[in-house]
C-alpha cells in the first residue's frame, strides 16, 4: 500500500509586523480587546510589492530542503491560496518557475482557510494512484489586500504568510484519511463580494475587502470543527486520546479553546500560533504544523490531526502519521 507521508515542512513570514499597539492608531481598538477576544498579539503583513508568490517560494524552498531533496524531484505543485498573484497564471505556476522547474502538474485550489486541507486531499490522491513520487503543498496568502485597514470588525484578526509541505509516496504510514465538506448556503456571511466576473471594477481599484458576520462565523466554526473531529476518529476506529497533536486552523483562540475543550484535547496538545501571525488563511495550518515540527514537539511516529474551516463554509481534517 502507498502512503503520502509529510518527508518536510517549511513556513515563510513577511518581515513586516503589525503590532495590536500599530491597530490602535488606525481604528478604534485595543490591545487589551484584541487579545482578549482573539488570543492575537501581532500580524505579519507583506510590504507593497510583496506578493503570495514570494511568500510561497520561502516556505517552499524550506520544506524541500528539510525533505532532503532537490527542486528538480518535484512531481506536483498544489497551492492553497486566495490571493492570487495574477488572474492567471496560477500561483502554482508562478511558483514553478521560480523553482526553476518544469513540465510537473502545478494548479490552485480555493476553499478558503480550509484551503490547505484540500490542497493535502488532493496531493494525496495524486500520490496513491501513483505516478507521483514528490508533491509540493502549499498554503500561501496575502489577505491584508483583501482587508479593509479601516474596518474594525475584520483588520485586526488577519494577516499575511505562507507554509508548505513535501508529500512523499511511501510504504510507510503516511495520511490515514482526508475529510472534505462545503455548504455554499453560507456564503454571505464571509466573503469578499466583488470578483473577476462580478465587480471586477472594485478588484482592480483595490476595494474588494473580506465581509464577515463575526459571531455567526463563530458559533458555527466551534460546532462545525468538533463535528468533523468526531466524523475522522470515527471514520477509523479511534479515539481522541489516539490524537498525539491537534494543529487546527489559527483564526482565534477562542475557537481554538472551545473546539479542544469539546473534544477533550489538552491545550498542550494543541498546536497554537495564531497569537504570532492572525489568521493567514489557507498558510495557517501549515504554518503551524512547521513551528511544532522544528521545536521538535512533533515527532516521527506521532498521530496528528489537521482540521479547518473558512469561507464557503468549508470545512476538512486530515488525521495522518508524522
Ligand atoms: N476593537 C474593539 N471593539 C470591537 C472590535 C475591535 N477590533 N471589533 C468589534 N468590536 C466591538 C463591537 O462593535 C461590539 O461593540 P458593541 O457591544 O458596542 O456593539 C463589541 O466589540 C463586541 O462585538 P462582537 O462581534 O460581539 O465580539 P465577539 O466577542 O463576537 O468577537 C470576533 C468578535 C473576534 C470577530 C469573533 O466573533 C470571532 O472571532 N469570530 C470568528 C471570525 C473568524 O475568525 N473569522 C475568520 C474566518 S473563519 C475562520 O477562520 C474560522
Amino acid at each position: 500500500m502507498t502512503y503520502a507521508r509529510i518527508a518536510g515542512t517549511g513556513g515563510y513570514l513577511p518581515q513586516k509586523v503589525l503590532t495590536n499597539s500599530d491597530l490602535e492608531k488606525m481604528v478604534d481598538t485595543s490591545d487589551q480587546w484584541i487579545q482578549e477576544r482573539t488570543g492575537i498579539k501581532k500580524r505579519h503583513v507583506a510590504e507593497e510589492g510583496e506578493t503570495t508568490c514570494d511568500l510561497a517560494e520561502q516556505a517552499s524552498l524550506r520544506a524541500i530542503e528539510a525533505a532532503g531533496i532537490d527542486a528538480s524531484e518535484i512531481d506536483l505543485i498544489v497551492m492553497a491560496t486566495t490571493t492570487a498573484d495574477q488572474v492567471f497564471p496560477s500561483t502554482a505556476c508562478l511558483l514553478q518557475r521560480r523553482l526553476g522547474i518544469r513540465g510537473c502538474p502545478a494548479f490552485d485550489v480555493q476553499a478558503v482557510c480550509t484551503g490547505f486541507i484540500y490542497a493535502v486531499a488532493v496531493a494525496e490522491k495524486f500520490i496513491k494512484a501513483g505516478g507521483i513520487r514528490n508533491a509540493l503543498v502549499v498554503g500561501a496568502e496575502t489577505f491584508s489586500r483583501i482587508i479593509d485597514w479601516t474596518d474594525r470588525d475584520t483588520c485586526v484578526l488577519f494577516g499575511d504568510g505562507a507554509g508548505a509541505v513535501v508529500l512523499q509516496a511511501s510504504d510507510a504510514a503516511g495520511i490515514i484519511s482526508t475529510h472534505l465538506h462545503a455548504d455554499g448556503e453560507y456564503k454571505d456571511l464571509l466573503q469578499v463580494p466583488a470578483g473577476i466576473s462580478n465587480g471586477y471594477a472594485q478588484v482592480r481599484e483595490g476595494n474588494a475587502f473580506t465581509e464577515m458576520r463575526g459571531n455567526e462565523v463563530f458559533k458555527i466554526a466551534v460546532t462545525t470543527l468538533g463535528r468533523i473531529v468526531d466524523e475522522t476518529l470515527e471514520a477509523n476506529n479511534m479515539q481522541k486520546s489516539d490524537v498525539d497533536w491537534l494543529i487546527p486552523h489559527q483564526a482565534n483562540i477562542r475557537i481554538i479553546n472551545a473546539t479542544a475543550r469539546k473534544l477533550k484535547i489538552p491545550m498542550d496538545q494543541v498546536v497554537v500560533t495564531v497569537g504570532e501571525h492572525g489568521n493567514t488563511s489557507a498558510a495557517s495550518v501549515p504554518l503551524a504544523l512547521d513551528v511544532a515540527v522544528r521545536d521538535g514537539r512533533i515527532k516521527r511516529g506521532e498521530t496528528l490531526l489537521m482540521e479547518a474551516f473558512g469561507g464557503g463554509f468549508t470545512w476538512g481534517s486530515v488525521l495522518l502519521t508524522y
